[in-house]
């Protein structure tokens, strides 16, 4: 139960606000897009959280012993945290996001592209963790728990990179 407990919370919040979403489109199209970019947020935050917490999960999963309590425990919380909360919040902040820069037509900004290249890249180290998660249900890592304590800081730099670039806009 506690498991299963921030997925469900996840899955609610993403399909709480793709309900209203919906619903304020029936009512008021107008505020169609302002709707979209609150669903991108929600989608973005909980991509984030998992982005920010699988690598501190590695952290300790690299000095548990092959074959423990611990590791197996390990293993589960981080194949949960990607396919439940990580995996469907990627892609609906890709979806959201490519649609918002359709309506708002953005394409040709040039802190967009500046956004697109560091999302790419945390999409790219998305797709390195969830390699690592495979790893490690095989009992295959041979990082050291150095190692994760400094690939978790990439995302926070990527992270507030790519806010300043959508907040204030530079360029
Ligand atoms: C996955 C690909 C993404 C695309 C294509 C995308 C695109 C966009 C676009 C076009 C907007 C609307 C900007 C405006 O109306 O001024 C937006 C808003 C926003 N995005 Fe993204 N985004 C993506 C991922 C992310 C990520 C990973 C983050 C944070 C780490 C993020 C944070 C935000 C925030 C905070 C806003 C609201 C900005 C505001 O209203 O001033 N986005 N995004």
């Amino acid at each position: 139960m506690s498991d299963t407990s921030p997925a469900l919370r996840a899955v609610v919040a993403l399909g709480v606000t793709a309900v209203l979403t919906a619903g304020l489109f029936l009512w008021d199209p107008v505020e169609l897009s302002l709707w979209f970019k609150a669903l991108h947020v929600v989608a973005v935050i909980a991509w984030m959280a998992g982005m920010l917490y699988l690598p501190r999960l590695f952290v300790y999963h690299a000095v548990a012993e092959k074959g423990s309590v611990q590791s197996e425990t390990f293993k589960v919380m981080e194949r949960r945290l990607l396919r439940a909360i990580m995996n469907p919040s990627m892609i609906v902040s890709w979806a959201v996001g490519l649609w918002l820069a359709w309506s708002g037509d953005f394409f040709s900004d040039g802190w967009l592209h500046g956004k697109l290249a560091l999302v790419l890249l945390l999409s790219a180290m998305h797709g390195w963790m969830a390699r690592q998660v495979r790893y490690f249900a095989d009992d295959r890592n041979e990082h050291p728990q150095r190692h994760f304590r400094i690939v978790n800081e990439i995302p926070t730099v990527l992270m507030i990179g790519i806010v300043i670039l959508v907040i204030v806009k530079p360029f």
